[in-house]
């Protein structure tokens, strides 16, 4: 027979052992317990502040409670399927360990605001940790971006040769993409650091609670505004997945280019042997299979996103079962990106660069053809008719065979006589980058002052975060302390 339920006095019977399991959350919310012991930590020092709970039960009720922390950071706390949640579980402990007085603990609060609380405190750390995985994979692209300042590649469009670019300047265009993935996790941060606790079950409560202290508390910016809204409120959620769902998109773009880049078609990259796997069957292979894994995986959160929107769609106010089903998803997302950014960094800091191959690829496709156009605008030709003029050379270059940099100066001045010697210069594949000076443009010196604005915001958000770890650490030693 099950133990007894918190709200079991309006009932005659037990559970039934089925509807038991059907509706326990306990699976999935046992990863909150460090965080609801500190909700309720802090919930019981601001009760016994505002005189609500006599000093003597206070004082026994914070000590259970860190019994109960330290026996979940050993690995001791035994969770009861029986009882539901977590949440149950530890307010069931409490009372084991310190008798009636345990009872008094959930003045002031439901589960409902509690649930909010613990899911928030968590989102809000793994958002940190993202923005911390975020900022080591940009370091490691923004190093290598550095050393490949000068290294020429073909840069594709319609994976076409389009123009020639840098490989450092290709890796920065993936550490600033991250850049804004990273920003948006910090937007969220801010936007979701607010605290339920004491909106109770949805109407707020009779008791003269100070939510603003229990949120100062629990490190939050303050108490959430309506506590109607607060109970049912999960578009912090949302915001969390959606943030995970544009980092896991900017990655599998990532890891799609380095998985093609080292298939012996391109021959760009050789990962690591640390970071591929061989066949079962096929004695010469070397896989990738951590970018495709990356790749796979980020369809997670975009399936998470989807869920939790049709989850939360046309929901009434204000608390329902259905948010029980926020965590899975949201837990999964934001887990994946973390691990996913984990080991892209470790792959881009290994992998070798075939820049020898890179440049030999810039000789196909005509990839200096908008230069030669560029270099006729120069000499006073209207630009279309540039285009009209290369795309004929082009079309010969073709038919014989050959690049447009094998054309004598006669052959090129059969397509325009204001073609002179020193096109020859213009259209070398250095020179092509070496010009496009423009405002965040390819050239290598364009590349180094892109790696330095991206350094300068990493360096940014990471005192950001660390600030942000530090008051929440704060917190927890004073709840501890
Ligand atoms: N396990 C539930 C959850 O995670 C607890 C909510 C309790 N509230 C309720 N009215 N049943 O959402």
């Amino acid at each position: 027979m099950s133990k007894k339920a918190l709200w079991s006095g309006r009932f005659e019977k037990g559970m039934d052992e089925d509807v038991l399991n059907f509706t326990s959350s306990l699976a999935i919310d046992s990863r909150l317990a460090f965080y609801d012991v500190m909700g309720s930590l802090a919930h019981v020092k601001m009760l016994g502040e505002r005189e609500i709970l006599p000093s003597d039960d206070v004082e026994l009720i914070s000590n259970g409670l860190r019994t109960i922390l330290r026996d979940i950071e050993d690995g001791r706390l035994q969770l009861d399927e029986s009882l539901e949640d977590v949440h149950t579980n530890i307010e069931q402990r409490l009372t084991e360990i310190v008798g009636p007085s345990g009872g008094r603990l959930h003045t002031g609060r439901s589960r409902n605001d509690q649930v909010s609380t613990d899911f928030r405190m968590y989102v809000r750390d793994s958002l940190l940790e993202a923005v911390g995985g975020i900022g080591a994979l940009q370091r490691t692209l923004v190093k290598r971006a550095e050393t490949e300042a000068e290294s020429v590649m073909p840069g594709y469009t319609h994976m076409q040769h389009a123009q020639p670019v840098t490989l450092g300047f290709h890796l920065m265009a993936h550490a600033f993409r991250l850049d804004r993935d990273a920003d948006r996790l910090m937007d969220a941060y801010r936007r979701m650091n607010l605290c339920p606790l004491g909106s109770a079950a949805m109407a707020g409560t009779t008791y003269p609670i100070d939510r603003k202290r229990s949120a100062d508390l629990l490190a939050f910016d303050g108490p959430t505004e309506n506590a109607m809204d607060s109970v049912s409120d999960r578009d912090f959620v949302l915001d969390a997945v959606y943030c995970s769902c544009t980092a896991s998109i900017h990655l599998s773009s990532l890891c799609e280019e380095l998985i093609m880049w080292s298939s012996p078609e391109f021959s760009f990259v050789e990962m690591d042997d640390a970071y591929s796997t061989g066949s079962s069957i096929m004695p010469q292979k070397k896989n990738p299979d951590i970018a495709e894994l990356i790749r796979g995986r980020s369809g997670r959160p975009l399936g998470a996103m989807s869920g939790l929107m049709a989850l939360l769609k046309s929901l009434p106010m204000a608390y329902n079962r259905d948010l029980q089903e926020d965590k899975e998803p949201a837990m999964e997302a934001l887990d994946n990106l973390i691990s996913s950014l984990r080991m892209a960094e470790k792959m881009m800091a290994t992998l070798k660069f075939n820049t020898v191959r890179m440049r030999q690829m810039t000789e196909k496709g005509f990839i200096n053809a908008t230069d030669l156009a560029d270099y006729l605008v120069v000499k006073g030709m209207p630009f279309r008719k540039a285009h009209e003029v290369v795309a004929t050379a082009v079309r010969n270059c073709i038919e014989q065979g050959k690049r447009l940099e094998d054309l004598t100066l006669d052959e090129m001045r059969s397509f325009s006589d204001m073609i002179d010697e020193d096109v020859f210069d213009v259209i070398n594949v250095d020179s092509c980058v070496e010009r496009r000076r423009s405002y965040g443009g390819t050239s290598p010196h364009c590349v180094l002052v892109q790696a330095t604005e991206c350094i300068d915001r990493v360096m940014r958000r990471e005192s950001a975060v660390d600030e942000a770890n530090r008051r929440i650490d704060t917190a927890w030693q004073n709840l501890l302390g």
